[in-house]
């Protein structure tokens, strides 16, 4: 039988926690914080606030969920990083006391690794070597995955994220955060060829959004200043059209990735993985060029504990632990 673990994710604006029994999950809850969405955007000092009332209640519901006692858990899992310091404190310190009470292994955890090992939690699982766009709010990467452990990047944004592109062009037609979902939904009745918008060139497998930013931006208050109403008029509209613009981005590099390296096993991991778009456009791909396609699960998009947890049992069966002295990466690599 394989082992039971505690997971715990804290990297961002969610607090939550999974219970993985032998690669099986057994319980995942997720505690979303409402407090960032007047600022329009996560606010450090709030989450961490938000993360210390919400880590004991979300743990205890996971074990619950999971019909697990403390006392059967043979590891406690934590994100290490990337993420914000101050969220990932709270779960590295939540961790610590709680293994140490409990006299168990701690297993730190990459949090851009268990976006793409999300992938490991249900059939179909992809074959090594594959590649992996790993797209969320902070990161937009492409990944060469050759087993659990091993992992490259192999293209990477210059500046701004594909979900910071997403909700930086919601906040600037007046959506609340996070914009990214929305704009997705919105986009559902627009015409996707209304508008073009200037994306910029950077070479090779690198990715930048912040020109197409800046273009979404200027084109909007050119309108604005002809008529006022212009964005109400045409939302659904800009938020298809910038939906693809987006996505033909993403798309593009992946293409040049399959021909770059030859493998056709491509899946899509983060946040932005959500997007119906993306998911249908890699259906597309998948078809017109013979590439296995892996798509995750809605709840494996976005933060989740249950990539850490699976991520963890890969780390527990190799023995690759970390102790009372692993402190948590704000700028972790993968
Ligand atoms: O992976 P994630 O939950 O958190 C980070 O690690 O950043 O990703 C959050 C990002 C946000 O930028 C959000 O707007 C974006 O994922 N996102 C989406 C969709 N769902 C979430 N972007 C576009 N379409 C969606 N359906
Ligand atoms: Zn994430």
């Amino acid at each position: 039988m394989g082992p039971i673990i505690l997971a715990i994710e804290s990297s961002c604006d969610d607090t939550a926690a999974a219970v993985i029994q032998n690669g099986t999950i057994l319980s995942n809850v997720v505690a979303n914080q409402e407090v960032h969405q007047k600022w329009g955007g996560v606010v450090p000092e709030l989450a961490s606030r938000a993360h210390m009332a919400n880590i004991i209640p979300t743990v205890d519901l996971a074990l619950k969920q999971a019909e697990i006692e403390k006392s059967q858990l043979q590891a406690i899992a934590f994100t290490q990083g990337p993420g914000l310091l101050g969220s990932l404190l709270v779960g590295t310190c939540f961790a610590k006391g709680f293994a140490q009470s409990l006299d168990i292994p701690l297993i730190p955890v990459n949090h851009m690794k268990a976006h793409i090992l999300a992938h490991f939690i249900d059939d179909p699982k992809p074959n090594f070597p594959f590649l992996c766009l790993t797209v969320s709010g902070g990161h937009t990467q492409i990944v060469l995955v050759e087993d659990h452990a091993k992992m490259t990047v192999i293209g990477e944004t210059l500046d701004d994220a594909a979900g910071e592109a997403f909700d930086k062009a919601a906040k600037i037609m007046g959506l609340p955060y996070p914009g990214g979902p929305l704009v997705d939904k919105y986009a559902q009745e627009g015409d996707e060829r209304a508008f073009d918008f200037a994306k910029s060139r950077v070479p090779d497998l690198s990715f930048s959004f912040s020109g197409i930013k800046t273009s979404i931006l200027y084109f909007l208050k050119k309108r604005m200043a002809e008529d006022p109403e212009f964005i109400d008029k045409n939302l659904k509209d800009l938020c298809a059209s910038i939906q693809r613009n987006i996505v033909e981005m993403l798309t593009d590099k992946l293409v040049k990735a399959t021909k770059k390296t030859g493998i056709k096993e491509v899946a899509i991991a983060g946040g932005v993985s959500a997007n119906s778009e993306l998911r249908k456009q890699l259906g597309i791909f998948g078809k017109n060029r013979g590439w296995n396609t892996y798509i995750p699960k809605f709840e494996y998009c976005t933060d989740n504990a249950a990539m850490i947890a699976i991520t963890a049992h890969y780390k527990y069966l190799a023995g690759d632990f970390g102790d009372l002295t692993t402190v948590p990466m704000a700028r972790m690599k993968i």
